[in-house]
Formats: C-alpha cells, structure tokens, sequence
C-alpha cells in the first residue's frame, strides 16, 4: 500500500483555512424576513411556530427596525383579517390589514429594507382558496387574474417594492405586470413564485394566518413529482416579465432549485418554509439536535443549491449570528 498523495483533508486542517476554503458564504442582506400582521391591537404566537407571532401593525414597526438593524436585505408581509369573504375583498381594500400594514412599514424604515409583500387571496377568502370560485367550485384561473390585478395595485400604492406572486393562477405574472405598466408602477418589481408545490411543509402556516382552507390547493400548486414542470414554470414567469423567480419550498425541493438556478438569467430565490422552521424547532426543542447548527446548515445548503436570497423565520436571528462571526 502507498501513501495517498491527493489529501483533500489539508484545507480542513484548521479553522482558519477551513474559513478561507469555504465556497460560498451566507450575508445578512440575503435573507428576507416573512411576517404576519394581524388586524388589533395585540401580537399574538403561533404555537406551531415558536418564536415566530402574528404581529399588530405596532409590534411589526419594532420588529422591522430590529431586522434592518440586524441587516436582513427585506421583509415579506401576510396580512391576516379579522373578517374574510367569497372573493377576498380585504386584499383590494386600501385600509385592509396587508395594505395598511405595508403603508406603516414602508414609512418607518424608509430604505433601509426592502419592504415586500404576499399578493394572493387566500388570507382574505372565507374558502381560503388562493382564488375566487367557479360556480362548481373550481378555482376559476381568470377571474383570479382579475383580482390579482387590482391587488397589484393596492399593494403597489400602499408603497410595496416588490409584489410576492404565490397564487399559482397561470398568466398571473403577465397580468399584474401589464397592469403594474398601465398605472405608472414601471418600477414595482414582480416575484414570482413559479416553482410552488403542494405541500405537507405549508402545514404551521395554516395557523400563522388562521386560515379556513378545507382540501389542498393540488389543482394549482404543483405535484412534487415534477421536477421538468418546476423549471417550466420558472421559464414561463421569466418570459412574463418576472423580476425574480422563486422556488417552494426549499428543503426537498434542491434539486428543482439547481436546475432553475442553472437555466434563469435573473435572481432565483427559494423560501425556508414553516414546516421546515418548525422541524428543526421541534427537534431542537427536544434536545435532538443542535439548533444553531441545524439552522445554519439548513439555509447554507439553500444557498449551495443555487439561491441567491432566501426567505427564512430566522433570517434576523441567523443575520445577528453572521455579524457575530465576521
Ligand atoms: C399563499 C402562501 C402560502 C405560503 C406562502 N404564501 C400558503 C400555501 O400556499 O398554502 C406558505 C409559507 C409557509 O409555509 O411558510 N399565500
């Protein structure tokens, strides 16, 4: 037997080459914060996401300033009304939670984030169907389109920077970015999530926006089977004008995340889901596994796989531990 002379071990031998070897690296300025904003006065927790709450419009304003301070590139908001009906008229209303919740964001942190919000109905529908229904209660795609339109509009005047497409309808990307162009908001920037799959990992969701849904949204979110399918619908949102394109959730779903960030020309993101937050609280909880660890690796290899920003619930704590590191 000789010696092996190829030693790949040698730049894992110390911590400081280790640091210097390290092919790619988590920044503060890449991580959005998703937030819930309920209408009243209180905060309230989500128990299936701890550490995670529905905020009031005041809480959100500290919690907002805290995670520029911590350097997180922006924040994602939810709304979650207190009264929903057939075809989500909160989402359009200028004084609906989302809207009114964005309008005092945007003007407590100016620049120093970037100030996003969900556009999709199912926070504000009684059926809690990301669209409104046919008669035979399908969701019907284009009269969703409709709605999208003018939520597009509401968010876009309440002072959103970028509009979080997550309804799945086909064409929404084109119609909210035509209708964007026809109102002088050239400037509101579209994302576009285009690769979103039905999935198990939505579950603490559910709660965190109190939502009604009877059933599963398989009829427009996608079969986690599909992979071709994902990068597909990237493709279509990128030649619909989106800005950015997005891929949901992360954990499972790498592979369709490194074949989208091989074939787009413009940023792919990927979100961290609740059902992925709450695993890795849960298990940690337990004492199971180590929980700043799990976290790091969890959004690194989001990172590896090819996001160049990623949607976490830890994205200030996770910012305020990279700070500690440089
Ligand atoms: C739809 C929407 C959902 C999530 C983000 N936007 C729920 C769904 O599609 O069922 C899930 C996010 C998460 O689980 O963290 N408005």
């Amino acid at each position: 037997m000789t010696n092996p002379v190829i030693r790949p071990r040698r730049l894992r031998t110390s911590p400081a080459l280790r640091r210097l070897a390290s092919e790619i690296r988590v920044h503060p300025a890449e991580l959005v914060l998703p937030m819930f904003v309920r209408e009243g006065d209180e905060q309230r927790p989500i128990s299936s996401m701890p550490g995670v709450v529905q905020h009031s419009i005041d809480s959100a304003r500290r919690a907002v300033v805290q995670a520029a301070e911590a350097g997180v590139g922006g924040v994602m908001l939810f709304g979650v009304p207190e009264v929903r009906d057939a075809i989500g008229t909160g989402a359009t209303d200028p004084k609906g939670i989302l809207n009114l919740a964005t309008r005092a964001l945007v003007d407590e942190i100016g620049d120093a984030l970037v100030v996003q919000t969900d556009l999709c109905l199912d926070e504000f529908t009684d059926h809690g169907h990301c669209g409104v229904l046919a008669a035979d209660g399908h969701v019907d795609n284009d009269a969703t389109l409709e709605r999208y339109r003018d939520m597009a509009l509401a968010q876009a005047a309440a002072g959103s920077a970028l509009l979080g497409l997550s309804g799945m309808m086909d064409g929404q990307v084109a119609a909210v970015r035509g209708t964007l162009d026809l109102n002088g908001f050239e400037d509101t920037a579209v994302l576009a999530y285009s690769a979103k799959y039905a999935s198990a990992f939505y579950g603490p969701f559910r709660e965190a926006v109190a939502s009604t849904l009877v059933g599963d949204r398989r009829t427009y979110q996608l079969d986690p089977a599909n992979r071709r399918e994902g990068v597909r619908e990237a493709q279509l949102d990128i030649d619909e004008g989106a800005d950015i394109v997005m891929v949901k959730p992360s954990g499972s779903y790498l592979d369709v995340l490194a074949e989208v960030a091989a074939m787009s020309n413009i940023p792919v993101w990927a979100y961290q889901v609740s059902g992925e937050y709450a695993m890795i609280e849960a298990a940690a909880a337990q004492g199971w596994i180590d929980r700043r660890r799990a976290v790091e690796e969890s959004v690194l290899s989001i990172r590896r796989a090819g996001a160049d920003a990623v949607l976490t619930y830890w994205a200030v704590e996770l910012a305020t531990w990279l700070k500690e590191e440089r």
